[in-house]
């Protein structure tokens, strides 16, 4: 049985992610994805909301579970079994970042590989960061996120508004 890791910080799960995710588990028997509780990056949504639309996203997908983690993303994929880190690649810039992720990764767990999946097309200019700036501008997120996401997102922009 081949188990992969997916990390990321999902804030919100997207669905470019959601497009890797889907492929990885034709490929993989299992596919973990790894929500990273510790990010630098300031967040929208806790780990336990991060992970609930992430869940709700993914319900249809057998092989698919989603678990937090802190630490080492290497260690994670080990204490799980896996022995394959996935990631997706938008543009260059993305490859530069996994390349240097990659090699640390390889230095810290020569065990562990890495598989890049090309993201689709239509995916290629998404990233959360962008989609809560459009979102809390009034854009509107439909076919960018998953159905359970415009509305989580919508409710929490909407919440950190009224107490603004
Ligand atoms: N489609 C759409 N958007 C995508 C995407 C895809 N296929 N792939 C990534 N993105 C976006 C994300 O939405 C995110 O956008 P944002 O920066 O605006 O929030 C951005 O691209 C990158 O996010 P993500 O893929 O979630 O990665 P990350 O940089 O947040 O996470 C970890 C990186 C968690 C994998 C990395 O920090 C890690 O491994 N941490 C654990 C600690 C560790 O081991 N560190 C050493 C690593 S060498």
């Amino acid at each position: 049985m081949v188990t992969s890791v997916y990390p990321g910080t999902f804030d919100p799960i997207t669905l470019g992610h959601v497009d890797i995710i889907n492929r990885a588990s034709a490929i993989f028997d299992r596919v973990v994805v790894g929500m990273y509780a510790t990010p630098q990056k300031g967040l929208l949504f806790s780990t336990e909301e991060r992970m609930e639309l992430a869940q709700k996203a993914l319900k249809g997908l057998p092989n698919v579970e989603v678990m937090p983690f802190s630490g080492l993303v290497v260690e994670f994929a080990k204490s799980v079994g896996a022995a394959i880190i996935v990631r997706g690649l938008r543009s260059g810039s993305d490859f530069e970042y996994e390349f240097e992720m990659a090699f640390m990764n390889k230095r810290l767990a020569p065990d562990v590989d890495l598989v890049c999946f090309m993201t689709s097309l239509e995916y290629q200019f998404v990233s959360s960061s962008l989609l809560k700036e459009v979102a809390g501008l009034g854009g509107n997120l439909a076919g960018l996120v998953p159905p359970n996401v415009v509305e989580a997102v919508h409710h929490k922009l909407g919440v950190l508004d009224k107490r603004a």
